[in-house]
């Protein structure tokens, strides 16, 4: 039996090498993330030939479910973030897939281990939410807005707390750990007051749980509860593509070709790569080169970086009733400008990962995020249940952790990155996402290259639900305008 496999095996292998550029595709997608995966999916259910090419050895791109402790936690994206319009909610639901809400009512610790205004502390983050609802009709850098409305607002609603200076510098730096932790900056005045992101309707922190949020990919993909798949879809994975050459010409075909030597042809592709990789490789990955007002929006737009590092318990040693813990430094007690070396002051916080029970996730900033990637693992567990026990140690007896895992989005060649904000210089470039997403047209004006992904979209950008929704819009672009998928 065993022999008979392999001999199978052997002549799929042959025949495969003896028929070099046999098949011409109607489409290459490159990139299997969210975006890559739904516009595979629309074009392969309108009857397509399609090719797939995944540089990783896994699907999902910056999304990354992968078994921990008691059950499943997320790398990458963790929660749906708004239930209307939703391509993601939706499909979830239209198959019947538990999604459960997070309720991220926090508790906030002080690092000399007392218990900090918690109540005041939620106050002054609602209202920091809030004040972003109405900018300033000239951008400002945004720690800079809200410091202001912080300070207005303290001295009518709390007097005595905006006399305490030291108190307001330690509310603002926390306040200031919670942006970046939203935005994926480094410092809250990267960021713009005049951001083009929109919410969609109803709860932003709808979680996957057990379920992984990667069965959004078997669903899309038709492999769901044992699916065939699509028979006109082919995906190859571990293909890392290094070149895509597109032709002016009508009559060509565009040709794309893989780090392992291999090339592919297809009427059009559609590039899904994230904006850290398009940074780190436009210039030598299509030829001819990208027209000036891409690249432009490729080196304007901020790829945003944060960073999570996951630990398993053997016990729920935590209280049972929380699901996130804040984490509040004390000026003079690791938080001055002598001691930024020390990177534990900037992480903000904690959260229970709805798909794993015992786990802590605990969240890093862009900088932060950066340097946790290259620390050796045991230095990152042992400073992190440092300050674990400094904060809640008094309060709780804290075991050693069983495990640790942590994300390295900074360090993966093939994203570069976690997701793209809206910086202070997006004002003076209105149209950059817009650019990002043009196709490359030939000279008869048909998209021969075209761009979807998370950064192209003008206003759900960073999201999932965003960069499926741009998969889908460049696969319609290649579609009659009368199909409907
Ligand atoms: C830590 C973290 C937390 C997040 N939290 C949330 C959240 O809670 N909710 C939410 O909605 N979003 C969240 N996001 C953002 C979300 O994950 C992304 O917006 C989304 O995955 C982007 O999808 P995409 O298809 O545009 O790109 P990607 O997911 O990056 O997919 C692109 C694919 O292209 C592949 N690729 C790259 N280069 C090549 C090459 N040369 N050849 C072939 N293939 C290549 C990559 O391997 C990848 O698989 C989070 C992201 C991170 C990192
Ligand atoms: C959906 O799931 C519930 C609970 O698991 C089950 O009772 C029901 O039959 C399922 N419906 C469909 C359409 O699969
Ligand atoms: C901890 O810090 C708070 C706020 O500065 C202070 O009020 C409290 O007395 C301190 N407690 C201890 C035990 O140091
Ligand atoms: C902090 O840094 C400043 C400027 O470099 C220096 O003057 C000061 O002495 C330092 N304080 C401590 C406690 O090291």
């Amino acid at each position: 039996m065993i022999v008979r496999v392999a001999i199978l095996v052997l002549c799929v292998a042959v025949q495969g090498r003896g028929s070099p550029m046999a098949t011409t595709y109607d489409t290459i997608i490159v990139g299997l993330g969210p975006a890559g995966c739904t516009a595979a999916s629309t074009l392969a259910q309108a009857g397509k030939k399609i090719l797939a090419l995944e540089a990783q050895n896994r699907i999902g791109g910056r999304v990354k479910t992968v078994p921990f402790g008691d059950g499943v936690i997320e790398l990458g994206a963790e929660w749906i973030h708004g239930t209307h319009p939703s391509r993601v909610y939706d499909l979830a639901i239209k198959n019947n897939v538990s999604i459960i809400s997070q309720n991220l009512g926090f508790e906030a610790y002080r690092s000399n281990g007392t218990k900090a205004d918690t109540a005041l502390i939620n106050e002054l983050f609602e209202y920091t939410l809030e004040v972003q609802e109405h900018p300033p009709e000239t951008p400002q850098p945004l720690g800079q807005f809200i410091t202001t409305k912080i300070k207005e607002y303290l001295g009518e609603k709390h007097p005595d707390v905006l006399k305490d200076k030291d108190y307001v510098d330690e509310i603002l730096h926390f306040l200031d750990l919670l942006v970046d932790n939203y935005e994926a900056s480094n410092s809250w005045n990267d960021v713009t007051t005049q951001t083009h992101y929109v919410d969609l309707e109803g709860d932003q922190h709808m979680s996957w749980h057990r379920n992984g949020y990667s069965t959004l990919f078997d669903i899309l993909l038709n492999t769901y509860k044992g699916g065939p798949g699509y028979p006109n879809l082919e995906i190859q994975l571990n293909k890392e593509v290094v070149l895509i050459e597109w032709p002016t010409d009508p009559e060509q075909l565009v040709t794309v070709s893989c780090k392992d030597g291999t090339k592919y042809t297809a009427n059009n592709v559609i590039v899904t790569v994230s904006l850290g990789v398009l940074k780190e490789r436009h210039s030598a990955l299509f030829t001819p080169t990208l027209p000036q007002t891409k690249v432009t929006a490729i080196n304007k737009i901020a790829m945003g970086l944060i960073g999570k590092a996951i630990f398993h318990f053997d016990v729920k040693w935590w209280r049972a009733d929380r699901e996130a813990f804040y984490l509040f430094w004390l000026k003079g007690d690791g938080l001055s400008k002598n001691e930024t070396d020390d990177w534990t002051t900037d992480i903000v916080g904690y959260t229970v990962p709805k798909g794993c029970e015992k786990c802590l996730t605990f969240w890093m900033k862009y900088d932060t995020a950066k340097m946790v990637e290259k620390l050796p693992e045991d230095v990152v567990k042992r400073k992190i249940m440092e300050i674990l026990r400094k904060f809640l140690g008094k309060h709780f007896t804290i075991p050693e952790p069983v495990a640790m895992i942590r994300s390295d989005w900074h360090s993966n060649p093939f994203t570069r990155g976690s997701y793209t904000y809206d910086n202070v210089d997006a004002p003076k470039y209105p149209d950059a996402r817009i650019h990002l997403g043009e196709p490359l047209l030939d000279s008869a004006g048909k998209p021969r290259v075209l761009f979807a992904g998370e950064a192209t979209d003008p206003t759900h950008f960073s999201t999932v639900h965003g960069a499926t929704d741009t998969g889908y819009r460049e696969a319609m672009r290649l579609l009659p305008v009368t199909s409907k998928i």
